[in-house]
């Protein structure tokens, strides 16, 4: 074999690029990435501190998942057999791709969907069916019903990042029963948005529902997802595809001491659905902005021509938000996570400073 046969590996590899990650601004008000602040950082305190006591990482974590996959069981009311877990929900994912599809297997989705996603099929050279968005950020559930036969995999965001768009429960629900394939649902902010989809897994054996405690709990830099799926998919991830420890001690203990305390998370999402809606009616004065309503813990916005001085803007102020440009026929898209009232006021002032 030559010495550099990995070298047209590298070439393809590095022309893909790669996930796009916002940029590291240490003193910046961080309202790009869907992170959560609105949960109060005493919450982090408590668990972390707490784990760390109950801990010993000399030692491996035996039996550490088998403990965390009860308490999300009895969070989320869905039997342990048919739950597992993964190093952020981009790790499930990412497992799902690797071990289940390939160039042969047709991936249909929307576009825009989760980026990460997306740059996980071009990686592994999985073909994608992509139904794009309308002019006002919705879906229309006959457009996959009729791409449907020609794909092997549905995978929906839902919510969707970054329109904030999500299905109603009973169209979305028969999507996934007339899908002749394998299903994952992304439910990544889904205590956010009107429904989740974990109740039917058990009569619905090709779906595989994702969820994390990275939105929702504000554990995003945890890295601890989960998913329900049919006890026998479940029994070969969490056995044969996913690494015997793919959680650290820490993560696995603070998981748990989070899930004992998931009022404080519903206070926050309760929270973060009110400012929501302060955020779309306050952006929605402005003729300069097309807003769009959302279901999850951002809002999409067009800002049109003004997008990138927008964007600019509001970085010099130290205020950074998600710049996304061209969605369908909108040319200026940006994206806002939804911080605290605070936060939330700041960005709002500096819109007001700048377009009145
Ligand atoms: C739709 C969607 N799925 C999954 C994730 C990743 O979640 P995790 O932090 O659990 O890897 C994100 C994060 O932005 C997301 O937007």
């Amino acid at each position: 074999m030559k010495k550099n046969w990995y070298e047209e590996k590298i070439n393809k590899f590095s022309s893909i690029g790669g996930y796009q990650k916002p940029e590291l601004n240490p003193d910046a008000l961080k309202l790009d990435s869907n992170e959560n602040y609105v949960i109060p950082k005493q919450f982090q305190n408590d668990i972390i501190s707490s784990a760390r006591k109950n801990s010993d990482v000399r030692e491996y974590p035996l039996g550490g998942v088998e403990r965390l996959i009860q308490m999300i069981s009895k969070f989320i009311k869905i039997h342990s057999s048919m739950i597992g877990v993964g190093n952020g929900s981009d790790q499930i994912l990412d497992l799902i791709l690797s071990n289940f599809a390939s160039k042969q297997t047709k991936v249909l989705t929307s576009n825009p969907t989760f980026g990460f996603f997306e740059e996980r099929c071009k990686l592994y050279s999985i073909p994608l069916i992509a139904i794009p968005f309308s002019s006002n950020m919705k879906l229309n559930i006959k457009d996959f019903v009729k791409q449907s036969k020609n794909a092997d995999i549905l995978y929906l965001d839902s919510p969707n990042n970054p329109t904030g768009f999500q299905f109603s429960k009973n169209e979305l629900q028969k999507l996934v029963k007339s899908f002749n394939g394998l299903v994952i649902i992304d439910e990544a902010y889904v205590e956010f948005g009107d429904y989740s989809l974990s109740s039917i897994v058990k009569t619905q054996e090709n779906l595989i529902v994702v969820q994390t405690l990275s939105k929702s709990f504000g554990l995003a830099g945890l890295r601890l997802g989960y998913f329900i799926a049919n006890k026998k998919f479940t029994d070969v991830f969490m056995n044969v595809l996913q690494y015997p420890y793919p959680l650290s001690t820490i993560t696995i203990e603070s998981g748990i001491l989070a899930l004992e305390k998931s009022k404080i998370m519903k206070d926050a999402v309760d929270n973060i659905k009110i400012e929501r809606k302060r955020i779309i009616d306050n952006l929605r004065k402005y003729d300069t902005f097309e807003v769009f309503d959302s279901k999850a813990n951002f809002v999409l916005f067009d800002a049109h021509g003004a997008y990138k001085r927008v964007y600019l803007a509001l970085a010099e102020q130290g205020i950074s938000i998600r710049k996304l440009g061209k969605i369908g026929n909108h040319q200026g898209c940006l994206r806002v996570t939804i911080g605290t009232k605070e936060m939330n006021s700041k960005f709002l002032l500096a819109i007001r400073d700048l377009l009145e």
